[in-house]
């Protein structure tokens, strides 16, 4: 057996295999491994000529034929097959090695095992790779986390196989050490639930209160796409609106059961955003709605439940309206990223991560899912002021929110006289007005625990923690 593989990996099905095909086109020698031997067989035979590939049969051979220190990436599923493979091969590893572990694993248990094989002196690297197949393959953006002297060995191949920017930036960078990576990917999920949520309201409040076909709708759809919504999740909606389903003639869309799942890793998000304190409204919409989509008993129960009963819009204002949903999908999309970004930084200073939010922008801008023109001025803003306290604080996105807030609201007023729901945009906006208000009703919250608990509050005009007698004579005193 040679050892001459600048790289294995082991876990073959499709974003595997696509990812070992990435590493071989780009020039390196991939050792490949899995469970099922034949699927390694099948990869060399039907992929062989694409670049050199050293199959190997057992776990032994597979770690023999990388060159020191090894590195070798493991793409299987999250969880417990995580486990069980990095059992099999952190005992025929030795110091300085490297396991990249590809899948879509929760950062704590990235953590945990970054600290296990941290004994071994192992370099446990847990990296996000998004883009799907097709990104695998081709070029996806790739979300390292582990130690710096892991990323000096690792990087340039990353670089390499990565998605590259309209800038021709690679869209790779050492996210920061253990589960940094993994954490920045999750947020990077919940960030696309949120957008599609957002599509998937717009599309509703064209088709429902604009009165458009998803034919039309998608039309709409690959103009908004030459715009400041340009974004890979908007082109690939107007393909799916337009799709007919050959069965029946009819749109795809209306023979597709309307119950969205999930793997999870958005639920994660707002897991850990509850955990951190990070409001991520409209990211918990987006989960929730899934959820609900979901209820089919309940929503079976609640059909008779009365409506509205507005009309909708006659053909001359429907334009103008498609127009307002632009506006309202852009400002709501501001603030799902202004969402996510907050609960990276919080991260980051949980976890002493010092995360560049630049970076992230700027390495979601080719190759994932939630790749989008709009990345590029995140990362401006982010390059400007390193310490901006939020997007919307940014004065070309609060320019452009102040632009917008009025169709936003018109939106709003629609779907509800129109009774479309629309969580996403609604929490965006409330999340919006909640943080520009001068007072919130938190103080009446603070005076109401105070009254049924004596949990005190603090006062806008002196230092200090205070209760009221509330059962006495209400008089104050200091806590
Ligand atoms: C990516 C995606 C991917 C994710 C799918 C499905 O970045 O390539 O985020 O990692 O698994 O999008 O996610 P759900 O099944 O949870 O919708």
């Amino acid at each position: 057996m040679s050892t001459t593989a600048q790289i294995g990996v082991t876990g073959l099905a499709v974003m595997g295999r696509n990812l070992a095909r990435n590493f071989a086109r780009n020039g390196y020698t991939v050792a490949v491994h899995n469970r099922t031997a034949s699927r390694t067989r099948d990869l060399v035979e039907e992929f062989g000529h694409e670049g050199d590939f050293v199959p190997a049969e057992t776990a032994k051979d597979f770690v023999a034929a990388l060159e020191r220190p090894r590195r070798l990436v493991i793409m299987v599923k999250a969880g417990a097959p995580t486990d069980a493979v990095i059992e099999e091969f952190a005992p025929l590893l030795e110091p300085g090695d490297m396991i990249i572990d590809g899948g879509n694993a929760h950062f704590a248990d990235t953590r945990r095992r970054e600290r296990e094989l941290r004994e071994q002196d192992i370099h446990f690297v847990g990296t996000g790779i998004s883009g799907g197949e097709e990104g695998a393959l081709h070029g996806p953006s790739i979300m390292p986390g582990g130690s710096p002297e892991s990323y000096d060995s690792l990087g340039p191949m990353l670089e390499k196989i990565s998605a590259k920017a309209a800038d021709g930036a690679p869209c790779v960078t050492h996210v920061g050490p253990d589960g940094a990576g993994h954490f920045v990917k999750m947020v990077h999920n919940g960030i696309e639930y949120a957008d599609m949520q957002l599509i998937g309201e717009a599309y509703q409040l064209l088709r429902d209160v604009a009165g458009y076909t998803p034919a039309q709708i998608a039309d709409i759809f690959r103009t908004w796409n030459t715009g400041r919504l340009d974004s890979y999740l908007i082109e690939i909606t107007a393909e799916v609106l337009s799709h007919v389903d050959a069965a029946t003639g009819k749109p795809f869309v209306d023979v597709v059961q309307d119950q969205a799942e999930q793997k999870g890793t958005g639920r994660w998000t707002v897991q850990i955003a509850l955990d951190l304190g990070v409001p991520v409204s409209g990211i918990a919409e987006a989960v929730f709605a899934r959820s609900l989509s979901g209820h089919q008993e309940l929503r079976e129960a609640s059909r008779g439940l009365a409506g509205p009963k507005a009309a909708p819009l006659g053909e001359s204002e429907a334009a103008a309206f498609a127009d307002r949903v632009e506006q309202a999908l852009y400002a709501s999309k501001i603030v799902s990223y202004t969402q996510g970004f907050h609960e990276i930084a919080a991260g980051s200073d949980e976890y002493d991560w010092n995360i560049d939010l630049g970076k992230i922008a700027s390495i979601w801008r080719g190759g994932c899912i939630i790749r989008a023109a709009f990345l590029d001025r995140i990362r401006e803003a982010y390059d400007a002021r390193a310490d901006l306290p939020s997007l919307l604080s940014d004065d070309t996105f609060a320019q452009e929110i102040a632009a917008a807030q009025d169709d936003w609201r018109e939106v709003l007023i629609a779907a509800t006289r129109q009774g479309v729901p629309t969580p996403g945009f609604a929490a965006a906006l409330a999340y919006y007005d909640a943080l520009r208000a001068e007072r919130l009703p938190a103080a009446l919250t603070q005076g109401q625990r105070d009254f049924f608990g004596a949990h005190t509050y603090r006062r806008t005009d002196r230092e200090g923690s205070f209760h009221t007698l509330w059962g006495g004579d209400r008089s104050e005193v200091t806590a």
